[in-house]
C-alpha cells in the first residue's frame, strides 16, 4: 500500500515545553538566546499540538491520509537524555498513537528531529561519541512501549542539516560554527542511527528507515572546476550520508575533510540493511568553483524558476531527477524509498471570508506528486509521499514566519482552518482510492 501522509516534528508544532516533566533541548535554549531567531519567536507555544492533538488527528482522517510522520521528543521521554525515564513523555506517545490508529492513519515516528536533550549537549552533542549510545538506548525505551502498534519507524531526520546548520554554521542549534571541523557530527548521528536500528529491533520494530535531505546537484558550468566543486558539494551533502548506510563505506572526503573518528566496526553497524530510506526533497543546488571565503564551493543559487516564500526555487522535476540519480548510484542496494517531506512556505493570509486560497502550494504539490510517479514509471521502488507539512508551525530560524500547512494556525488563536490544498488533497487521494 502506497503511503500518503503528512509529516511534523516535535519542537515545531507540540509547545507544552515544561509540560508533565519535559527537559530542556538545545532547541528551548537556542530559541532564547537573543538574536538567534527572526523576531525573537520561540516554540514554547508553536501550534499547542500537546494539547490539540485529537483536533489535528481528526484533520488528517478527515484529510484521507494513511500515514503521519512525527517526531518523538527525546527529552519528554529522558529529561536529561539518560537515566530517569519520564512516564508521562511516554503516555503522551502512547495516547497519539492509538488515537491516530482509530483514526485509520498509520503512525510514522522519528526518533531524532534535532531537538537533543540540553544536558546531553552539555557533554558535547553529537561531537562526543557517546551520544550515539545513549540515542539508541533511547530508541529500545520508546520501541519497547511503542514497536507492538507502530509499524514503521525513521531513526534521524536529515543528518546533514543538523551538521551543517547547528555544528558548521550556527544557523540552527546548537548553534555552533565549526565548519568541516563538524564531520564528527556526522559519524555520530550515522553510529547513533545504526545503534538505533539493532535497538529497534530487537524491542519488536517491524520497519526501519532513516531520512536524509537529499538535493540534485547541477554544476554552474562544464568547466573543469566547477565541475569539482559540484562534486565536492554532493559528496558533502548527499553522498556523506548515503553511501555509509547503502554502501557501507564513506565516499572520498578529501575535498571536505577528514573524518578521523571512525573505528572499526563501526561501518558495518552503520550499513545494517534498512526495509526503506527516508528522502526528503526541497530544490536542486547549483554549485560553482571556490571563491575565496575558504569553502570548496560557491552556492550559485538557481534562477529562472518560480520562488517559495522561503526563496526556494520551485523544480519539481528536481524530485524525479534525485530518486532516479539515487537508483542509478546505488542499483539493487537502494531499498523502497519513501518521500518523507516535500512542501512549500507560502504567505497565506485568509481572505476576507476566512478561506485561504493557497493555489502555488497547490501548483506545488501536484507538480511533486507527478514527479514521483513518473520516478516511479522509471523504475524507483518508491512507496510513500509525505507533505511537509499538516500545520504551519514554528520554522526553526525563521520562526512562525514561513507558512508550510497544508492547515492554516492563527497562532494567537490556534485556530485551524484547513487551505484550498488541503481540499485538493482530500479530493486527490479519493481518487487514487
Ligand atoms: C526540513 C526539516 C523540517 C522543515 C522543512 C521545511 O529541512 O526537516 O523540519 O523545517 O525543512
Amino acid at each position: 500500500m502506497f503511503l500518503w501522509g503528512t509529516a511534523t516534528a516535535g519542537y515545531q508544532i507540540e509547545g507544552a515545553v515544561k509540560d508533565d516533566g519535559r527537559g530542556a533541548s538545545v532547541w528551548d535554549t537556542f530559541a532564547h538566546e537573543p538574536g538567534r531567531i527572526r523576531d525573537g519567536h520561540t516554540g514554547d507555544v508553536a501550534c499547542d499540538h500537546y494539547h490539540r492533538w485529537p483536533e489535528d488527528v481528526a484533520l488528517m482522517a478527515d484529510l484521507g491520509v494513511n500515514a503521519y510522520r512525527f517526531s518523538i521528543a527525546w527529552p519528554r521521554v529522558l529529561p536529561q537524555g539518560t537515566g530517569r525515564v519520564e512516564p508521562r513523555g511516554l503516555d503522551f506517545y502512547d495516547r497519539l498513537v492509538d488515537g491516530l490508529l482509530a483514526a485509520g492513519v498509520a503512525p510514522v515516528p522519528t526518533l531524532f528531529h534535532w531537538d537533543l536533550p540540553q544536558a546531553l549537549q552539555d557533554m558535547g552533542g553529537w561531537m562526543n561519541r557517546d551520544i550515539s549510545y545513549y540515542f539508541a538506548d533511547y530508541a529500545a525505551i520508546v520501541a519497547e512501549r511503542l514497536a507492538d502498534r507502530v509499524p514503521m519507524w525513521i531513526t534521524l531526520n536529515e543528518p546533514f542539516v543538523h551538521m551543517a546548520f547547528g555544528y558548521g554554521m550556527g544557523i540552527h542549534a546548537p548553534g555552533q560554527t565549526l565548519l568541516f571541523d563538524a564531520l564528527p557530527v556526522a559519524h555520530h548521528q550515522l553510529l547513533g542511527h545504526g545503534l538505533a536500528v539493532q535497538a529497534l529491533r530487537a524491542a519488536g520494530a517491524r520497519q526501519v528507515l532513516i531520512t536524509n535531505n537529499c538535493t540534485p546537484v547541477w554544476p554552474a558550468s562544464e568547466e573543469a572546476a566547477d565541475l569539482a566543486a559540484a562534486d565536492a558539494y554532493d559528496t558533502l551533502h548527499n553522498r556523506l550520508f548515503n553511501d555509509p548506510i547503502l554502501l557501507g563505506e564513506y565516499p572520498d572526503l578529501k575535498a571536505i575533510g577528514a573524518m578521523d573518528v571512525v573505528r572499526d566496526g563501526d561501518l558495518a553497524v552503520i550499513s545494517a540493511p534498512l526495509d526503506g530510506l527516508g528522502i526528503n526533497y526541497y530544490n536542486p543546488t547549483r554549485i560553482g568553483a571556490p571563491t575565496d571565503d575558504g569553502l570548496p564551493f560557491t552556492d550559485h543559487g538557481i534562477t529562472g524558476y518560480p520562488t517559495t516564500a522561503f526563496g526556494w526555487p520551485v523544480v519539481p522535476d528536481g524530485l524525479r531527477e534525485l530518486l532516479t540519480g539515487l537508483r542509478a548510484r546505488y542499483g539493487t542496494a537502494l531499498p523502497p524509498v519513501y518521500v518523507t517531506e516535500n512542501g512549500c512556505s507560502q504567505d497565506d493570509v485568509p481572505g476576507p471570508d476566512g478561506t485561504i486560497d493557497d493555489q502555488g502550494r497547490i501548483a506545488f504539490l501536484d507538480g511533486h506528486i507527478r514527479a514521483v510517479e513518473q520516478a516511479a514509471a522509471e523504475g524507483v521502488d518508491v512507496r510513500g509521499y509525505f507533505v511537509w507539512s499538516l500545520l504551519d508551525n514554528f520554522e526553526w530560524a525563521e520562526g512562525y514566519h514561513q507558512r508550510f500547512g497544508l492547515v492554516h494556525v492563527d497562532f494567537a488563536t490556534q485556530r485551524r482552518t484547513p487551505k484550498a490544498s488541503y481540499t485538493w488533497l482530500r479530493d486527490l487521494l479519493a481518487t487514487k482510492r
